[in-house]
């Protein structure tokens, strides 16, 4: 294993300004980055070409699920990799069925679909809303207002934040958004076209906002009575980040409702930094994409399984979801405590196990930087410099996604530079 895992190369002399160059000359431009050069990762840190560590309290946007260089992962990947890669859709393989079991074992009656990223999981989701009601003439899928579900065109159409769309338009027909948490109005936006309701458990890029139970289950009622899917997006939420497998588990933990959406999206925690996303349909609706209407080349290989099926195992193992959960939960009430003791820079904290946000109070004065950057991206550039990432949402709110393994240590260390960041600020 030694030789094949061997430490990660120089990237380009470690020359962080011909790095960027690289970037400059080659890349397209369509990502705002931060003025790091990264060269590789441990456990929860990752270090940049000049050295300089960092407590990845971002995850890569909540995907890092075990953190960076996990021996897991990289056993999955070299063991897999030595036997076979790929072998396209054609065939059947042992760590597809695997995977789609467990993770029927972890939701309820259904099956699963397996894609490359989270949108692409979430257009095999409109799809099925398409098959299911296109004998009736009903297309249409209601979202909510500062949702996001990823960067297509009809990832942008079904997204509730216009500045996703702006440039892009005419968006593609069949997506109307109603505001979050607010049955009332997503009862009064059912026309006769429509067919699905789609809905984060917790609005990851809108600002960590989660669900409220009798607003989850007034949407499973609707969808009852109007014979609609109900769709949770779960790229974000899902995998165990919020203490439970789904969000809405942890949501209605107590109500002891049997609630079931009719599908759900997955990606990012499910193969920790590698490239999986899948969905699952309940029961009644798991054979409406029947052979041929539905399919991608790379999607449930062998490889990317074998990847999802080794974390999935360490998660249970070592149950991380009580991790997310405790480790979560002190989190959480210590930038609560943060919020107490700096109001005028920290306004609200909010957020579930380990996907937490912390809201900045609009125009901090001495916060430094361009005042063409967002407040958001200006303090995490202070987070960078004292050694934290975190993941900005909107134009003030920073987000925590962790590894599900944080240790609680490693909490406290990244709350200490938070503290002094704010402290700084309040001065
Ligand atoms: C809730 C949600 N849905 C969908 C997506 C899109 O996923 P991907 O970027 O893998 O396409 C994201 C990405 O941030 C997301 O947070």
């Amino acid at each position: 294993m030694k030789e094949v895992v061997g430490s990660p190369p120089a990237i380009v002399r470690n020359d962080v300004a011909a790095v960027q160059s690289l970037f400059q000359q080659n890349v397209v431009p369509s990502y705002g980055r931060f003025d790091i050069v990264l060269s590789h990762g441990v456990g929860s840190y990752l270090y940049d070409v000049t050295g300089k560590r960092y407590l990845d309290l971002g995850g890569g946007i909540a995907v890092s699920s075990l953190g960076h260089a996990h021996p897991a992962i990289v056993e999955a990947l070299t063991e897999q990799a030595r036997k076979v890669i790929h072998s396209s859709n054609f065939y059947y393989h042992e760590s597809q069925g695997r995977l789609a079991q467990a993770l029927v074992e972890l939701i309820g009656p259904g099956k699963c679909f397996f894609g490359n990223s989270g949108v692409e999981v979430n257009e095999g989701l409109f799809k099925l809303a398409r098959k299911f009601g296109h004998d009736k003439g009903r297309f249409e899928i209601l979202t909510t207002i500062n949702s996001f579900h990823g960067r297509t065109l009809a990832g942008i159409a079904a997204t509730g934040q216009d500045k996703v769309k702006k440039g892009f338009e005419p968006m593609i027909p069949g997506f109307r958004q109603v505001p979050y948490n607010d049955l009332d109005a997503m009862a009064a936006a059912i026309s006769p076209a429509t067919v699905a309701i789609m809905v984060e458990g917790v609005q990851g890029e809108g600002g960590v906002t989660p669900a409220t139970p009798q607003y989850l289950l007034g949407l499973r009622r609707l969808c009852d009575e109007k014979e609609l899917l109900l769709f949770m997006d779960g790229v974000q939420c899902g995998h165990f980040r919020t203490g439970r497998f789904q969000s809405f588990q942890r949501i209605l933990e107590g109500t002891a409702n049997r609630f079931l959406p009719d599908g759900i999206s997955m990606a990012k925690s499910l193969g920790g930094g590698f490239p999986i996303g899948a969905f699952w349909v309940r029961t009644p609706y798991a054979d409406l994409l029947s052979a041929g209407t539905h399919g991608t080349t790379f999607g449930g290989s062998p490889l990317a399984c074998s990847v999802a099926l080794g974390i999935l195992q360490v998660i249970q193992r070592e149950n991380l979801g009580e991790n997310a959960r405790r480790v979560g939960d002190f989190l959480k009430n210590s930038l609560l405590a943060l919020h107490e003791k700096y109001p005028t820079i920290v306004q609200n904290v909010r957020g579930l196990g380990l996907m937490i946000g912390l809201e900045l109070t609009p125009n901090i004065p001495n916060l430094p930087g361009e005042a063409s950057k967002t407040q958001a991206v200006r303090f995490a550039n202070l987070l960078h410099s004292a050694g934290l990432l975190a993941i900005p949402a909107g134009a003030q709110i920073l987000r925590f996604l962790p590894p599900l393994n944080l240790r609680r240590s490693e909490a406290e260390e990244g709350l200490r530079i938070v503290e002094s960041v704010v402290d700084r600020l309040a001065a």
